[in-house]
């Protein structure tokens, strides 16, 4: 693992344009995906980062050819159905391999997946995954700290895939993707409908699956016998374009955002206007300016279409410098806290209640070396840094490298004065 960071010189105001690349939490399930279908699949708007090409190292394991084209496209093909199993070494590098359970149930009919241990952002459990993979008939048992699911034939059923947290992106996902395949009509009740999963049901449905229902609490997937490969380009990843949002509000700058769509961070949006940010909609995205007075405000994160846990953190940057008290409570994941101890770092006054933080507002942050722990946290603390007086190190950048496509090329272009340098501190992970 290369340790690099980021020297961040902040206090210049952002201007400029800037594209935003696909989605990756898009991306991952889709190209997952691909284990359902026979023939080629070309994939634009793959981001280029970490995640994606750890899935790619995975699905070639599992037999599937996954390059990119010269024009960046990525092309999957299924050239070998024999390996069905996701080995340890890379579920622990990458927890969304776990998009691969429904995909390798729903086609070779048995799946061993390393159980995924919990991260830097908590616990996060797999039941309501194994629960799908249960109701539509699939054997599920644990060995060794593996998941093994079996099963002859799978079979339409009825499910709910609620639980203490509400619904689940990836599980919804999974259900889904081994329902295509199976015998009869599975409907899939408190499904997440997060526009991730939208994207993925439409990318089934353009292979020949019978989806309905995507974006609504109940989907319904009718059972078909084969999926064909298709050509399909993945949407906006909208938590990049929130980033890019905060990175021109929390400079004062003016950011015009393009291949955005504000119709997926209505509440994201909401909660800006609510701060004084003004998010004006251009034809192909937004442009993005700040009053010089932020206000403070209260936010929750929820599922979609509430405000999204993925831009909690970056949130949390800008209220640092609110003018008042604001209240952030994280209901999706209660300890997805990381950032905070590191804002203190730099002159943020943060508190923490349970999964409540309460932050009072500072008139200037100021640079230091701080430590990345997670993607989310990773830039928010990129973000800090754009604003804060003198030089900020932010540690640890491979966090942010397995979500975010040239992070800093971008914000340079947009004026900040970034600069990525190899070394940095090790330490505990
Ligand atoms: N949960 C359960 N049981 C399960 C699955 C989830 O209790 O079987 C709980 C989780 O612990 C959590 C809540 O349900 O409290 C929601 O988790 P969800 O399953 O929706 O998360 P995920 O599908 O594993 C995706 C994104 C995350 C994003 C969450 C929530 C991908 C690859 N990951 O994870 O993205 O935070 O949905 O929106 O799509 C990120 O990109 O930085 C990231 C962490």
């Amino acid at each position: 693992m290369s340790l690099s960071y980021f020297e961040i010189v902040g206090g210049n105001r952002l201007r400029g344009n800037v594209r935003i690349g696909g989605a990756k939490n898009a991306a991952l399930p889709i190209m997952a995906a691909s284990i359902l279908c026979d023939g080629e699949i070309i994939l634009h708007d793959v981001p280029n980062v970490a995640d994606v090409n750890s899935l790619c190292e995975l699905l070639r394991k599992l037999g599937v050819d996954a390059d990119r084209r010269e024009d960046g496209a990525l092309r999957l093909i299924v050239r070998d159905e024999m390996n069905c199993r996701a080995e340890y070494d890379i579920v622990r590098k990458m927890r969304a391999s776990i998009c691969v359970l429904g995909p390798l149930l729903g086609k070779r009919r048995k799946v061993q997946v390393s159980m995924p241990g919990g991260c830097a952002i908590g616990d996060r459990p797999v039941d309501l995954h194994l629960r799908a993979m249960e109701k539509l008939g699939a054997e599920v048992e644990l060995v060794s700290g593996d998941i093994v699911a079996k099963a002859k034939k799978l079979k339409g059923c009825e499910m709910f895939l609620g639980g203490p947290f509400g619904s689940t992106v990836l599980g919804t996902g999974n259900a889904m993707m081994a329902a295509t395949l199976a015998e009869g009509v599975t409907v899939i009740e408190m499904a997440a409908c997060e526009p991730e999963v939208v994207d993925l049901a439409n990318f089934l449905n353009k292979c020949g699956a019978k989806i309905t229902g995507q974006g609504t609490p109940r989907i319904t997937v009718e059972g078909v016998k084969q999926l064909k490969g298709c050509e399909y380009r993945i949407i906006p990843d909208r938590i990049e374009a929130g980033t890019f949002m905060v990175a021109a509000a929390i400079t004062n700058g003016e950011i015009k955002i393009e291949n955005c769509r504000l119709d997926h961070l209505m509440a994201f949006v909401d909660r800006l206007a609510a701060v004084g940010v003004s998010v004006e909609k251009t034809d192909f995205g937004c442009i993005v300016s700040s009053a010089r007075r932020l206000e403070p405000i209260e936010v929750t994160t929820q599922p979609f279409p509430g405000f999204p846990t993925d831009l909690q953190a970056q949130l949390m940057s800008l209220l640092c410098l609110a003018d008042g008290n604001s209240i952030v409570t994280e209901k999706i994941f209660p300890d997805r806290f990381m950032h905070m101890p590191e804002l203190n770092r730099m002159g943020a006054r943060l508190r923490r209640e349970g999964a409540t933080v309460v932050v009072q507002g500072v008139k200037k942050l100021v640079g230091a070396p701080v430590m990345a722990s997670d993607l989310r946290a990773s830039a928010a603390l990129v973000l800090a840094g754009l604003s804060a007086r003198g030089v900020t190190k932010v540690n640890r950048i491979y966090h942010l490298l397995r979500g975010y496509e040239r992070m800093e090329d971008k914000l340079r272009a947009l004026g900040a004065e970034i600069t990525r340098k190899e070394g940095g501190q090790a330490g505990d992970d």
